[in-house]
């Protein structure tokens, strides 16, 4: 409040040419309150540029989604994937979790803020399954589930870890940018974690969206980006660029082994799907809520309070 009340006290000398405009180099003298004023000064430079660069990368992931589909950074982003569900297929929050499991009806109440018996009967898609811990959830709050994700390692240990529930109807190895075509529309499209990882986040959740029934809901996890009342998720978005920058061009075997260095092994799984995908896209919530909206859907609500936008809307009509 402090910094705004002494930005209006600029702006207003400003439009008044009481002085010109205060640059970092004329507020230089070494008083206590010049130096509060440059630091409040390059906070609004910071915020300025902070907007901007949420509006170029909106723009920028545009451009690159008008690009022939298929450029390196998604194959390497899907056999990265490959490589997690094959060789660090075990951790926290993972199937292999006996107390994630244990909370995972909660777990998924809580994000979609649905009643366990609404979806006793419903279709559910989980689109991006992974190992399919989540499916696994819809199975048990007896929901009929079809599920897909284009590894297929992935693949493999959903059809193990759901084998004994026969209300799983499909379990597809299935790019997310192709028709859907073996599920009709769903009561609930569920995304955890993926569209971020595609390259073009836009066009696989216009994709997804064909998928949700009037009336119908969908969920989405993406990777919110760091915003300005929240220091700590610049600290977290830093901390991911710094090994992802340290682990650049190797292995996916020395990428683990830098990790062990730092991380506790039962996180390893976690940091590695961090920062080992080259497509890590991060949305501010504003920029999601416009797409929703364009689409037709309304009681769009954030689910939990986190760094990532957990989002749950219902779509009232098709567009
Ligand atoms: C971070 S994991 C999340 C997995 C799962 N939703 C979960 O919460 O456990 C992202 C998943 O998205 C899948 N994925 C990424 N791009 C995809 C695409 N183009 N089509 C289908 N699946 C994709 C990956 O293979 C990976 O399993």
């Amino acid at each position: 409040m402090k910094g705004f009340n002494y930005l209006k006290k600029v702006l207003f000398a400003i439009r008044n040419k009481m002085f010109s405009i205060p640059t970092i180099t004329t507020l230089k003298q070494d008083t206590e309150t010049l130096h509060e004023q440059r630091i409040e000064a390059l906070e609004t430079m910071v915020r300025y540029q902070h907007y901007k660069m949420s509006d170029l990368r909106k723009r920028m992931r545009f451009l690159v989604a008008q690009s022939p589909s298929s450029f390196p950074e998604q194959t390497q982003t899907k056999s990265s994937f490959d490589y997690q569900w094959n060789q660090l297929n075990e951790g926290k929050f993972l199937v292999s979790d006996k107390a994630f499991v244990k909370n995972l009806e909660k777990l998924i109440c809580q994000y979609t803020t649905l009643e366990k018996d609404w979806f006793k009967g419903k279709t559910v898609l989980d689109a991006g399954c992974g190992q399919g811990r989540f499916t696994l959830g819809f199975c048990r709050l007896d929901a009929n589930v079809a599920a897909f994700d284009q590894s297929s390692s992935a693949i493999r240990f959903v059809k193990e870890n759901c084998k004994e529930y026969t209300n799983l109807i499909s379990v597809t190895e299935h790019n997310i940018f192709e028709p859907i075509d073996f599920v009709e529309p769903c009561d609930l499209v569920w995304s955890y974690g993926v569209i971020h990882h595609t390259g073009d986040t836009y066009k696989a959740f216009s994709n997804l969206i064909k998928k949700v029934k009037k009336d119908g809901y969908l969920f989405l996890m993406v990777y919110g980006e760091p915003v300005l009342d929240n220091i700590l998720t610049f600290a977290e978005q830093l901390e991911y660029s710094r090994l992802r920058h340290l682990c650049q061009n190797k292995t996916n075997e020395e990428k683990v082994e830098i990790l062990k260095q730092e991380k506790p092994p039962e996180h390893l799984h976690g940091w590695f799907d961090a920062i080992s995908p080259h497509i890590n896209d991060t949305y501010s919530f504003k920029e999601l809520e416009s797409w929703l909206l364009a689409a037709g859907f309304v009681d769009i609500k954030r689910t939990f309070e986190n760094a990532n936008h957990h989002i749950i809307a219902r779509r009232q009509h098709c567009v």
